[in-house]
């Protein structure tokens, strides 16, 4: 191979790997996506609404968000996969939902202070890691919504199937 040939595979190869990885990124938790059917209940419950600032921490294909987004809330999502922020970026364009946002990043840099609703879909380390966080940052009576893996020290005020609810 000349180093001509290793130069144009280079610039080929690094970036490919780095968007493969990407994919791949979580640190707090693979992507697993939540089950649409259970989406719209869980949203509806915790009230979400017109006047609502709703975060998905960790927001993958952006599913939640939309939902979110279409019942009228300003609804942003935070997640760690560049592929998975553009792809959510351009379905919320062709949804029409211009009350979104995505933003690509680690959950753990970002102040929520000015949040209503917030959803968790993360694992155990992650998770108690959050609750420390938003328990210091959060205002009263700011919602957070945890499925799966959940806070250890708040105790919930409701649990519907896999998802626990909690009031700050
Ligand atoms: C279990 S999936 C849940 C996806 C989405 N919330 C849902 O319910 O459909 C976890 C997502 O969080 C992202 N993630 C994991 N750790 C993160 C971190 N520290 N900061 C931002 N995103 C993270 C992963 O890339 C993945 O897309």
């Amino acid at each position: 191979m000349s180093s001509l040939d290793l130069i144009i595979f280079s610039l080929f190869f690094f970036p490919f790997c780095a968007l493969a990885l990407s994919w791949l990124a979580g640190t707090d938790a693979p992507y697993v996506p939540t089950k649409m059917k259970n989406i719209n209940k869980v949203l509806k419950f915790a009230r979400v609404r017109k006047g609502k600032k709703f975060y998905e921490l960790g927001s993958g294909d952006g599913r939640v968000v939309y939902e979110a987004a279409s019942m009228g809330a300003d609804a942003v999502g935070i997640e760690q996969s560049i592929l998975r922020v553009w792809y959510s970026a351009l379905k919320a364009r062709n949804l029409n939902l211009p009350n979104t946002k995505f933003i690509h990043g680690n959950v753990f840099n970002k102040n929520y202070s000015d949040a209503n609703i917030i959803y968790i879909y993360l694992l155990t380390k992650g998770v108690k890691k959050l609750e420390e966080k938003l328990t210091k940052e959060l205002k009263k009576k700011t919602i957070i919504i945890t499925q799966t893996y959940h806070f250890q020290k708040l105790k919930p005020y409701k649990k519907i199937g896999d998802f626990n609810f909690y009031r700050i």
